[in-house]
């Protein structure tokens, strides 16, 4: 078969092209550790990942001034039934849901957290004023959505 030299030339170019290519994945994924998500170990270890289904509801002290508070939500309402926290205390909510997807928020606080069945979302507030504040769902959730609530009692 004869080729022509201009052929050999482009032929020769796109081989080494691919050649470079494969070279650089290859690098990249062996020498740097880069991959598809998911291929990491680490920080998405299954051993070391909070699951929604291991989320003991709870109010938990867990330093001066500092709450855990583990939130599990369902149709219609949360556990623990009782959030009860003093006043000045720092609180770490730990929010999932056992059923379908909630929303767990405090009006007239930066606390607004989504509750998804099968993950678990994080977020931390400060409560400085004694009272009584109200949580709601507001995400709807069926017939009883309106009446989803509970109470965070700072004392
Ligand atoms: Cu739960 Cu709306």
């Amino acid at each position: 078969m004869h080729l022509h030299r201009a052929e050999k030339i482009w032929l020769a170019l796109g081989i080494g092209m691919l050649v470079l290519f494969l070279l650089l994945a290859g690098v990249s994924a062996f020498a740097y550790g880069l991959g598809t998500p998911g291929s990491e170990t680490g920080a998405h270890d299954s051993t070391h990942r909070q699951t929604a289904q291991n989320v003991e509801p709870q109010v938990k002290q867990i330093g001066e001034r500092e709450y855990e508070v583990s939130i599990v939500s369902y149709i219609f309402g949360y556990k623990p039934e009782k959030l009860e926290i003093p006043a000045g205390s720092t609180v770490h909510f730990t929010v999932t849901s056992s059923d379908v997807v909630h929303g767990f928020a405090i009006p007239g606080t930066n606390v607004n957290i989504m509750a998804v069945p099968g993950e678990v979302n994080h977020f931390t507030q400060t409560f400085k004023n004694p009272g009584k504040y109200l949580i709601l769902c507001n995400e709807y959730c069926g017939a009883g959505h309106e009446y989803m609530q509970t109470t965070l009692i700072v004392k």
